[in-house]
């Protein structure tokens, strides 16, 4: 198979599950007990938070760890308004992950305002809007590379443009690809994920800026400082602790090796397909995704060109998703301002520090088969 997917989710480096193994094993017991086994499981775990946390720039007290990026987008909408009452309203970017979008979508539905930002054809928010927002309890909510394009929005001017906003990011496509600074970007919150940095499943962190006032929306045990209550998956913050390390040390070649691969990809598929529009912007977007989409999208099928795709061993996506049997376009793309038939057939491909020359040449060739075959 041929995998570029990677922006879905990465494979687990080996010396990732090296690191996890004996966590799940000899090393197993809870951090919050008090004999050496728990101890030993608490030491381990207060190290890897002061590693990540150092790695963007935050103090360990500053970092909670949570099962991945939905949980803590989720947690820090609900216990901005609910729990912390630190906001009133909020405000979201158009081309925001359902992780976002969903959980305001339910905040509206109990009487919190929402706003969400537009975005230009490129996908960047747009800026004139941000700053006409009132600031007065306001939590603005802005990804800062999107999972589809792979646009990084402007975070800078955001926070410039409303200096007494709480500032909350989606990092989970930016970190480890593009260096990340909480402090730089003055941020409020931010959210992790380490599977997409070839760490674990189900493991992810929020940063909290010391100072504020954070109440858990996750209620139980006293675990993560009253933040956030749940045993402490061990193995699963050892491994994001190893996939970070990792992916920020080795940050300049693994962007070397990506940004060949998309460079090579849009190269031969702007040679060898006729009539496709990028979507992904040529600056100021990760190295690893390649966007397209097809202007003649109505002679065209999404779901049947992933199929063939699929057919031909070759994993991509596109940012559809599939609602009650039937494929809605995606939301990014429309907010664009790409019709409903160029938004549903669309193709992303998201490459990896691992993706090869000859797989990209591979997927270039069924793709341009694929959709000559249906052009025709
Ligand atoms: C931008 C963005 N936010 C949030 C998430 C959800 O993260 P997780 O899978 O860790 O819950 C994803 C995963 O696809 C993502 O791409």
């Amino acid at each position: 198979m041929i995998y570029l997917d990677n922006s879905a989710t990465t494979r687990l480096d080996d010396h990732v599950l090296e690191a996890m193994l004996p966590w799940m094993q000899g090393d197993f017991g809870n951090a919050s007990s008090v004999y050496a086994l728990g101890r030993k499981a608490r030491v381990a775990v207060e190290n890897a938070r002061e590693e990540v946390a150092h790695l963007i720039g935050a103090h360990p007290a500053e970092l909670i760890f949570t099962s991945g990026g939905t949980e803590s987008n989720n947690t820090v909408l609900k216990s901005a308004v609910h729990e912390s009452a630190l906001a009133r309203r909020i405000a979201i970017g158009a081309t925001e992950h359902h992780a976002i979008l969903h959980p305001t979508e339910d905040l509206n539905r109990t009487g919190t305002e929402i706003f969400h930002v537009p975005v230009d054809e490129q996908g960047f928010v747009r800026l004139s809007e941000i700053a006409n927002l009132k600031q007065e309890g306001l939590l603005i909510s802005i990804m800062y590379a999107n999972n589809e394009t792979g646009a990084i929005q402007p975070l800078s001017a955001i926070r410039e443009a409303l200096p007494d906003a709480l500032l909350h990011t989606d990092a989970v496509q930016s970190f480890g690809k593009i260096p990340f600074d909480v402090q730089a970007l003055k941020l409020d919150f931010a959210t992790l994920s380490a599977h997409k940095i070839h760490g674990p499943k189900g493991v992810g962190a929020l940063f909290i800026r010391k100072g504020i006032d954070f109440k858990a929306h996750q209620q139980g045990g006293a675990q993560e400082r009253n933040r956030r209550a749940g045993t402490e998956p061990v193995a699963l913050i050892i491994g994001f602790q190893a996939a970070a390390r990792a992916a920020v040390k080795e940050m300049e070649t693994r962007t070397a090796t990506m940004l060949a691969r998309t460079q090579l990809l849009r190269s031969l598929l702007e040679a060898s397909v006729p009539n496709i529009r990028l979507n992904t912007p040529l600056q100021n977007s990760l190295p690893n995704i390649v966007n397209i989409s097809f202007p003649d999208a109505e002679a065209l099928d999404g779901e049947a060109i992933l199929q063939s795709m699929d057919i031909h061993g070759i994993a991509v996506s596109n940012g559809s998703a599939c609602v009650s049997g039937s494929l809605q376009p995606s939301h990014v793309l429309v907010a664009m301002g790409r019709t409903d038939a160029e938004a549903k057939a669309a193709v992303r491909f998201s490459v990896s520090k691992d993706t090869t020359e000859s797989e990209i040449r591979s997927a270039v060739e069924a793709l341009s088969d694929i959709v000559t075959a249906m052009r025709s």
